[in-house]
C-alpha cells in the first residue's frame, strides 16, 4: 500500500471534516424548517426561561427507604400457578376494566369507564401506588365504613360503586373469581394478617393549615394540565375504551363516597405517584402542593350517591371524612379540608 504524506492526510482529515460539518448544518436546518411548519413548538433561545429562586424546588426526597419494600411476584411465574388462566383474565380486568365492564363493556356494562389500574398503578403492583399487597393477607376484616366484616368480593365491589361509580358483580360470577385470584396470587408471599411495606397509599402528614383550592387550581395549570386537560376529564381512547388519561372531576369521574374524595387519600396517591412518572423515590410535588391540588380537585362537581349505611358508628369515620354528623364539635369544612390537628388532638384526648 502507498504511504500517504502527512500534509495530504492532514488536507483530506480537514475537508472530510469540513464536509461534515456542512451536511450537519444542512441537516439541522432542514429539520428546523420540518418542525416549524409541523406546528411542533420549538424553544427559543433567546428567551430561555430564567426560574425564579423560589420556583427551583428540589422535592425529591424518598418518601420510604427502599429497603424493605414489597415487590409483586415475578409475572412469568404465573404460568406454573395451577390457577393461571383465572389469574391472568384477573390482571386483564385490572388493567383494561372498561374494556370488559365500561360503557361499552364487552362482558357488562356496569362501570364508569375507568380502569382499575388508573388508581391502582401497574394493575396493583407499585410500591405505595395504590398497590394491592395486603389485600389477601389483610380480608376479610372488620371496617368502619360499613360496620361489618368484608370480605376481599365486597372491597372489590366497593370501588366499583364508588371509584367506578357504577354497580356490583356476583361473588360467583367469573370476573370476580378472577380478580380474587390475582389479588391472592400478588399477595402469596405476605403471612396473614401482616401489612408489607409500601402498601396501599403514602400517609402523607397533614398540614399546619387547611388546604387550599385556590392554591390548588395554580399548581393543578402548572403540573396537571398537559395530561389531565383544563377541564379536567382528561383524554378518552379513541375506541371507547377507557382513557390515556383518565378524567379527574365531572360524570366519568369518582363519586363523592369514594375513597380518594378524602383528601388524605388524595393527597398521598397524588404526592407518590403524580405527575405520572413521579415514583415514592422520586417525588415532585410538595406535602402543600399535594393537599392543596386535593382540595382543588375535590371541590369541583362530581356524582354522589348515597349508602344509607355507611358508618353506622360515626366515631369511626376517619378525620378527612367530608360528611357529617360527627362524634366530635367540628365542621364539615374543617373535617374536609382541614386544619387536621385540632380534630386529631381533641380525639386524642377523648380517649
Ligand atoms: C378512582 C380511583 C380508584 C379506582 C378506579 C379503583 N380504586 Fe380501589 N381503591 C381506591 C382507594 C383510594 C382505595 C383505598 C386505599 C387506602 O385507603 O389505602 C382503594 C382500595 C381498594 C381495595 C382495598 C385495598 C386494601 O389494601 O385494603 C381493593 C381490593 C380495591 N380497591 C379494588 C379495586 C378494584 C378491583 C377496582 C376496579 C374495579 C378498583 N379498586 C378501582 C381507589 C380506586
Ligand atoms: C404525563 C401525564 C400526566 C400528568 C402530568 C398527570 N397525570 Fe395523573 N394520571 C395520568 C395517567 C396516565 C393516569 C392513569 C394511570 C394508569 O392508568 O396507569 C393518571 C391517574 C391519576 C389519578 C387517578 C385516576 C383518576 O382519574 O382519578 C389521579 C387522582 C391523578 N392522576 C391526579 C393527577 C394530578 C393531581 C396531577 C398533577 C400533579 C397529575 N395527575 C398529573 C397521567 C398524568
Amino acid at each position: 500500500m502507498k504511504k500517504i504524506g502527512k500534509p495530504l492526510l492532514l488536507l483530506i482529515t480537514l475537508s472530510m471534516g469540513l464536509m461534515a460539518l456542512a451536511s450537519a448544518l444542512v441537516g439541522v436546518t432542514a429539520l428546523v424548517l420540518f418542525l416549524s411548519f409541523s406546528g411542533v413548538d420549538l424553544p427559543s433561545w433567546e428567551d430561555e426561561p430564567v426560574l425564579a429562586q423560589e420556583e427551583v424546588k428540589p422535592v425529591s426526597k424518598t418518601l420510604m427507604d427502599p429497603v424493605g419494600m414489597w415487590v409483586a411476584p415475578d409475572w412469568s411465574e404465573v404460568e406454573e400457578d395451577e390457577n393461571a388462566e383465572l389469574i391472568k383474565y384477573g390482571r386483564d380486568l385490572i388493567a383494561n376494566t372498561s374494556k370488559y365492564l365500561g360503557p361499552n363493556g364487552k362482558v357488562k356494562k356496569i362501570s364508569n369507564g375507568l380502569n382499575c389500574q388508573n388508581c391502582h398503578l401497574q394493575a396493583g403492583t407499585v410500591p405505595l401506588g395504590n398497590n394491592y399487597s395486603a389485600v389477601a393477607s389483610t380480608y376479610p376484616k372488620v371496617r368502619g365504613r360499613s360496620g361489618t366484616s368484608e370480605d376481599v368480593q365486597m372491597r372489590i365491589n366497593g370501588c366499583f360503586q364508588r371509584s367506578l361509580n357504577g354497580e356490583t358483580l356476583a361473588n360467583d360470577s367469573k370476573e370476580m373469581q378472577a380478580m380474587v385470584a390475582y389479588m391472592n396470587w400478588l399477595g402469596q408471599g405476605v403471612p396473614k394478617g401482616e401489612k408489607p411495606k409500601g402498601a396501599g397509599i403514602f400517609e402523607i402528614a397533614y398540614l399546619d393549615r387547611s388546604a387550599d383550592p385556590i392554591k390548588g387550581k395554580t399548581v393543578y395549570e402548572k403540573q396537571c394540565v398537559v395530561c389531565h386537560m383544563a377541564d379536567g376529564q382528561g383524554m378518552a381512547k379513541p375506541d371507547g375504551t377507557g382513557y390515556t388519561y383518565p378524567p379527574l372531576w365531572g360524570e366519568h369521574s369518582y363519586n363523592q363516597k369514594a375513597g380518594l374524595f378524602r383528601m388524605s387519600r388524595f393527597a398521598g396517591y397524588v404526592k407518590a405517584n403524580m405527575p405520572f412518572g413521579a415514583t415514592y423515590e422520586n417525588p415532585i410535588l410538595t406535602d402543600e402542593e399535594a393537599w392543596d391540588l386535593a382540595a382543588y380537585v375535590n371541590s369541583l362537581d362530581r356524582p354522589d350517591r348515597d349508602f344509607p349505611n355507611d358508618w353506622p358508628d360515626i366515631s369511626k369515620k376517619p378525620i378527612d371524612h367530608p360528611f357529617g354528623p360527627y362524634a366530635d364539635g367540628f365542621s364539615e369544612l374543617q373535617h374536609k379540608y382541614g386544619p387536621y390537628i385540632p380534630i386529631q388532638k381533641a380525639i386524642a384526648k377523648k380517649q
